[in-house]
């Protein structure tokens, strides 16, 4: 057993780390006395000082309800939440402002699309096609709706690297399809799936298309026009703003046709005993006083996030796991699940052996933070005959020392087992 010395390389050029690592207090502390390595950015990334002012400063501030009364605070309050809305109306490309829906989290957004958009279009012997990728988020809702109905699910299929099998896609649609949703990425395997062709097929078949970008939003640059999607849904906490807080993106000719998902107050136009009449999008799917600061550190994390670049934070992170995936080939008894290209900055393995539970627990006393389980994507585990795996999964400030430290963390482990 050798351990081979790190290989030294310069960081990503076009990203200033020092500064990006600055921004993120959390990072800077120690975790069972080791400078802590945070590598479970799928799960949720860190917070910026942007955001963490951004939440602060509203409650500090500004805070009052939105919408709903004429005093100076609850304007600006409410110009916050609108002025949120607008900054990620234009991070995705939308055409408006009031096609971005604010939910809880991209869960919320799909089982609203679920709910209010397919189950009323939804017959006995109809068919939703998923795919082998999706995380259960993007599973159960659709099964809920398709149990009430009598629909099926129909599943594309998923090859030894991670990627979805094709060749026979097209043939999956036929008169009783009424609905594609996917991921953009995978958040077990990191595969990137080819999104904008599949969404072509689905229109050529007049099928609408809902895409998870759960995984994607911080990491590229998305635009859903010029996926051609009808929904796109994506969390704040994976893109370095708040919990609780995230986004529906609908075409507005969907969004004006579906009926309220909750019903309460705001969402309204006018009530009485005999019946209501409901408002306009986004404001119909927005009962109940909303999470207003978490709209507004949403709308700082896209700032954020503008600035540096999706595509360059995405860059910087391909870089680390070409990196990692290069370093874990020396670890004894590693096998990376996924391996498609092309692929975001997400390493899955196991460890021959060892449970990723036990890999998990001895890396979190050398400071290393990964996720272990099944992540959410039973069925990728399934695929791979796998009960659970470990991720490694970066962010924009994660660096090389810190993949060096994964990796020695991993030689432990081995240690630890007697390998
Ligand atoms: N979906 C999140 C993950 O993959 C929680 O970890």
């Amino acid at each position: 057993m050798t351990r081979h010395a790190p290989e030294r390389m310069p960081e990503s050029a076009a990203l200033d780390l020092e500064r990006v690592r600055a921004d993120f207090p959390v990072l800077h502390q120690r975790v069972h006395g080791r400078p802590l390595v945070y590598l479970d950015n799928g799960a949720t990334t860190q917070k910026p000082l942007a955001v963490i002012e951004a939440l602060s400063g509203y409650y500090r501030h500004d805070n009052a309800n939105v919408h709903r009364a004429v005093h100076t605070l609850a304007q600006r309050a409410t110009d916050a939440y609108e002025a949120a809305r607008q900054r990620v109306a234009r991070f995705i490309g939308a055409q408006a402002p009031n096609e971005v829906v604010f939910v809880r989290g991209t869960t919320e957004a799909i089982n609203l699309v679920a709910w209010s958009f397919l189950r009323p279009r939804l017959r006995a012997g109809d068919e939703i096609i998923l795919t082998g990728l999706e995380h259960h988020s993007n599973i159960v809702p659709w099964q809920l709706v398709a149990e009430e109905t009598g629909a099926r699910l129909r599943v594309v299929p998923v090859d030894e690297q991670g990627a979805l099998i094709l060749d026979d896609f097209e043939s999956l649609f036929n008169a009783r399809t009424r609905m594609l949703a996917m991921a953009h990425v995978s958040n077990a395997l990191g595969t990137i799936l080819p999104v904008q062709e599949m969404t072509d097929v689905a229109r050529r078949h007049g099928v609408p298309v809902l895409i998870d970008g759960a995984q994607a939003v911080a990491h590229q640059t998305v635009d859903v026009q010029a996926i051609g999607c009808d929904f796109y849904a994506f969390s704040g906490h994976k893109m370095y703003g708040p919990t609780g807080i995230g986004a529906l993106w609908g075409r507005m000719s969907h969004l004006q046709a579906m009926r309220p998902y909750q019903g309460g107050g705001e969402m309204i136009r006018r009530v009485s005993f005999e019946g209501s009449e409901y408002a306009p999008p986004p404001a119909r799917f927005e009962a109940g006083t909303p999470h207003i600061a978490g709209a507004v550190g949403l709308g700082a994390a896209v700032s954020y996030l503008e600035a540096i670049g999706p595509d360059a934070a995405g860059a910087h992170e391909r870089d680390l796991l070409q990196y990692a995936t290069r370093r874990a080939q020396e670890i004894p008894g590693l096998r990376v699940i996924g391996t498609a290209e092309p692929k975001a900055a997400i390493l899955s393995f196991v460890l021959e052996g060892i449970h990723a539970h036990d890999v998990g627990t001895i890396l979190d006393t050398e400071g290393v933070a990964v996720r272990v389980g099944h992540l959410c994507a039973m069925p990728v585990m399934q695929r791979f005959g796998v009960p659970a795996v470990a991720r490694a999964s970066f962010a924009v400030y994660n660096t090389r020392d810190e993949v060096d430290r994964l990796i020695a963390g991993l030689w432990k482990v081995n240690e630890v087992f007697g390998r």
